[in-house]
């Protein structure tokens, strides 16, 4: 069942993803050559604990994971698409890196990823490749966004999404997309990011969905899962991306819960 949120409701989103935002930002500036992943999750934990909120990910077990995640974040790096468990591995030059972060304050949560790069690609031909799918991953997201506005479907955010990714020549993760949010990380309906416009639900004010494309620059979709049992990486070793952001469904279309450009000063409203 899709649970519509309330303007009560989305308040608290909002909050969440604010929060979730800050998050992110702090592992972004935290980020560089020589900084472990175990060390940028615990700067994302701070972040959430200071906040008065929850981290989503952590001992999170959806039904096929082997283990519940051992992690506050996602950090998944070069062709690691999703899921990376943060480690004791050293960022290197020229690491394209992904963060996945959630919080959940007063029972309300937020979703959202980054992808950047850290420092200087030896090879410029890589660093610019690197670039183009960061940009290319992004777009495709604020396409996504951009679609989703009420009167439109499902199928219009998932083809819009798509449409980016393909029209490029990328790979799109098989099997994974975003999904609905609310007190529960995953909630109804699923949300594809490759589809048909003017297909699937329509879309009312008070859907609340994690858009996430995850791009990968071999061009194909297929990925493997490491003996961790989370991380998947490419299938082809090629180097993926990954945006996310929660978005509203308002009266006036979408509002994006997490974006990063409300943390500075943003956050003494929600604290
Ligand atoms: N943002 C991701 C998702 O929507 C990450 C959560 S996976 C977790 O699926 F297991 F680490 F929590
Ligand atoms: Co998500």
């Amino acid at each position: 069942m899709i649970e519509l949120k309330t303007p009560d409701e989305i308040d608290r989103m909002r909050s969440a993803g604010l929060i979730t935002a800050r998050a992110l930002d702090a592992v972004r500036r935290a980020a560089r050559v020589g900084v472990r992943l175990d060390e940028l999750d615990a700067v994302a934990a701070e972040v959430i604990a200071a906040a008065g909120a929850e981290p989503l990910f952590l001992h999170y077990q959806p039904g096929p994971a082997p283990s519940p995640y051992p992690g506050v974040t996602c950090l998944s790096v070069n062709d690691a698409v999703v899921h990376g468990i943060p480690n004791g591995y050293a960022l290197a030059a020229g690491d394209l890196v992904s963060v996945d972060c959630g919080a959940r304050r007063l029972g309300w949560s937020g979703d959202a990823a980054i992808s950047f790069t850290v420092g200087e690609h030896p090879d410029p031909t890589v660093a610019e490749r690197d670039a183009a799918l960061i940009r290319t991953t992004q777009a495709a997201l604020d396409a996504g966004i951009a679609a989703a506005r009420p009167g439109a479907r499902l199928g219009d955010v998932a083809h819009a999404i798509g449409e980016v990714a393909r029209d490029a020549g990328y790979g799109l993760m098989a099997d994974h997309g975003g999904h609905g949010i609310g007190r529960e990380m995953h909630e109804a309906p699923h949300v594809p990011n490759e589809g048909r416009p003017g297909r699937g639900v329509p879309l009312r004010p008070g859907l609340v969905l994690a858009l996430e494309p995850m791009l990968i620059a071999g061009g194909t979709d297929a990925y493997v899962v490491d003996p961790d049992g989370w991380t998947l990486r490419t299938a082809d070793g090629s180097r993926a991306a990954h945006i996310e952001h929660t978005v509203a469904i308002t009266e006036h279309g979408p509002e994006v819960l997490t974006d990063q450009r409300n943390v500075v000063g943003g956050l003494a409203g929600v604290l």
